[in-house]
């Protein structure tokens, strides 16, 4: 939630910062603004509105974008509603120091309150502006130093943050501290760039460095990077990683949206989720994260899996896969739910913790509880060195590059991916499966690429039907087993981007109550694939059928049963049972993208969502 950018250095701050901030928009995207100093004057520039608005502003409105020191932030609002007042960067009452912040301080209306009888003014209701003057009033009453202030500062205060502060009385150095929210620092030479992931620099820098929870830096022009505990003041020796993100993988391309990129982009995605870990011909998973594990996952009393939205959509596949291969019981849960609920776990308990992002706080919490109790938490995360991933005992990354549509795709197909390799793997070594059933499906997990492939080329009918049905008002999506799940992710799909109400269900479970929604107005997307209680789906298709619904079957090619009864059917390959949703997964996405950029949908971009939620 919230994007930070900043830059010092020797080139103009404007267009580094701006890119950077375009490139944040996943994160947030209902304000926007940058500050620039150019060694007499300080710019401060912000609007309502995305960062294309903020570029019309700031060329229109300043008389120069010059300078070599810049911060920006693009908002997605917690405190106050998205307008211009509310946007960041946000100054000191004095006007010399200039802050951008993603994150929440809970104590803000104290705080508030403090400084209010000190005689400070507010001029917008965020907790950030409460926080640059909190700042500036310890530089008042100690004495101290920017960065030293900030220490103090953020020492008094509860909540979660990365930020990012100048002071233009000094503009040689920018303060930069992270607790709960995401910062990397990139390292070049004589020039530093800060951002809330490395995206923003990449084309300057391959070095960098990520700031753990708790820690801050100074980061000097002249003199490099002085990092640092926020609580004790101890100094940290930096890590300077090396990225392996190129520049391909987060543009567009050729493609309209970045949704569309990345549902193209899942045959490769899942050949370098499974690369180095799948030898089919040799018939051995290797992951070096359950290798290390396997005794605790063997004699594991049940596993618990953790996630929110689509992550839970994919950990309710693996609950399928995992009892069904692996024969291990699991359990699903929010991790919203989970963290405040007093689950009862203990030792004995696997803990797999699922996020793309690797930044979700409901998971974040989460997993710490977990962890106090006992448990052994696995991660299954896309972002490296994200904070989950370094919050977990062990895990598996799903390597599927850069997910910048806000709408989750390659992610979950990836997620279903690693976390069938787990089952596989633990089935193996369990002995729950025989020797050629597991071989079967190495080898059937290894053509899945091939068949997302196949399953793309049925595009332009999948966009005849998303035509037929853009202006429906609800929408229904079922499917049994292994496809529930991805009745599920359907269904969020469609509502995410589209804003139709849509809702998943199990085949089944639609007697119990949804039936009464069923009239001729009402398109229902059946997954109905051969594999898994195929007769069962087909009789409940008669049942929609009977009521005048509107059938769109997902079924495997040739079959011709749905295709008598339904008013279109998508084909998809056939795969063993258990990979289907793989597969399955791939139409129901495009329907939901051709409807979206039918209606004129920001489909990259859906109102009032964001990439990474990093508040509860
Ligand atoms: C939906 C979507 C969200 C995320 C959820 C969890 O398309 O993207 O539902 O899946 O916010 O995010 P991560 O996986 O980053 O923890």
């Amino acid at each position: 939630m919230c994007g930070i950018v900043g830059y010092i250095g020797h080139r103009e701050a404007y267009p580094i910062v701006l890119k950077g901030l375009q490139r944040l928009e996943y994160r947030g995207y209902d304000s926007a603004g940058i500050a620039l100093y150019d060694d007499k004057n300080l710019k401060v520039s912000k609007t309502k509105g995305k960062v294309a608005d903020l570029k019309a502003k700031m060329e229109s409105e300043l008389d120069s974008t010059s300078g070599t020191l810049g911060i920006g932030h693009t908002r997605w609002a917690t405190h106050g509603v998205p307008n211009d007042v509310n946007s960041h960067p946000h100054l000191s009452n004095s006007g010399d120091l200039v802050i951008i912040h993603n994150g929440i301080i809970e104590n803000y209306e104290s705080l508030k309150k403090e400084l209010t009888k000190r005689g400070y003014k507010f001029e917008s209701d965020t907790d950030t502006e409460v926080l640059v003057n909190l700042i500036e009033d310890v530089i008042a009453k100690e004495g101290v130093k920017l960065g030293k202030a900030v220490q103090i500062a953020l020492n008094q205060t509860v909540g979660a943050y990365a930020i990012a502060v100048f002071d233009k009385k000094k503009p040689n150095e920018i303060v930069v501290a992270r607790l709960g929210s995401p910062l990397a620092i990139g390292v070049g030479k004589d020039e530093y760039f800060i951002a809330s992931d490395a995206s923003p620099f990449i084309e300057f820098t391959n070095n960098a460095i990520y700031l753990e929870d708790g820690e801050m830096a100074v980061v000097r022009r002249d003199k490099g990077v002085k990092v640092r505990k926020i609580h004790d003041d101890s100094l940290v020796d930096p890590y300077i990683q090396e990225l392996q993100l190129n520049l391909e993988q987060i543009e567009k391309n050729n493609f309209d949206h970045f949704m569309l990129k990345e549902i193209y982009e899942q045959p490769n995605a899942i050949k370098d989720t499974y690369r180095g870990r799948l030898h089919a011909e040799e018939g051995i998973i290797r992951m070096a994260g359950i290798d290390d594990n396997l005794e605790r996952f063997l004699n594991a009393r049940r596993i618990i899996i953790v996630a929110c939205g689509t992550s839970w959509h994919a950990g309710l596949v693996a609950e399928y896969i995992f009892e069904d291969l692996a024969r291990i019981p699991v359990e699903v849960e929010y991790a919203s739910e989970f963290r405040y609920r007093n689950p009862i776990i203990n030792s004995d308990d696997v803990v797999i913790a699922i996020s793309q992002s690797g930044e979700t706080a409901d998971t974040m919490a989460a997993i710490k509880l977990a962890k106090e109790k006992g448990a052994f938490v696995f991660g299954v995360c896309n972002v490296v060195g994200s904070s989950i991933s370094r919050e977990t005992n062990a895990g598996a990354y799903t390597h599927a590059g850069p997910e910048i549509g806000v709408a989750s795709t390659k992610a979950f197909t990836t997620q279903i991916t690693v976390l069938t390799l787990i089952a596989l793997k633990l089935a193996k070594a369990k002995g729950s499966m025989s020797n050629t059933d597991f071989h079967m499906h190495l080898q059937e997990l290894e053509t899945i690429p091939q068949k997302i492939e196949i399953a793309l080329q049925g595009n332009d009918h999948i966009k005849e039907v998303a035509f037929k049905y853009k202006d429906a008002r609800n929408c229904l999506y079922l499917g049994r087993g292994f496809n529930f799940p991805v009745a599920l992710e359907g269904a969020l799909k469609l509502k995410e981007i589209s804003y139709i109400h849509a809702e998943g269900y199990p085949a089944a479970e639609m007697k119990h109550g949804p039936i009464a929604l069923i009239d001729e107005e009402m398109p229902v997307v059946v997954i109905a694939t051969r594999k898994g209680h195929y007769e069962k789906v087909v009789s409940n298709i008669q049942e929609i059928k009977s009521r005048q619904g509107k059938i769109i079957g997902i079924v495997t090619e040739g079959d011709t049963s749905v295709r008598d009864l339904a008013d279109y059917v998508i084909e998809v390959p056939d795969t063993i049972e258990s990979l289907t949703p793989l597969i399955t997964t791939i139409p129901l996405q495009l329907l939901s993208y051709h409807i979206a950029v039918m209606l004129g949908k920001n489909v990259d971009q859906p109102r009032n969502l964001a990439k990474s939620v990093t508040v509860e």
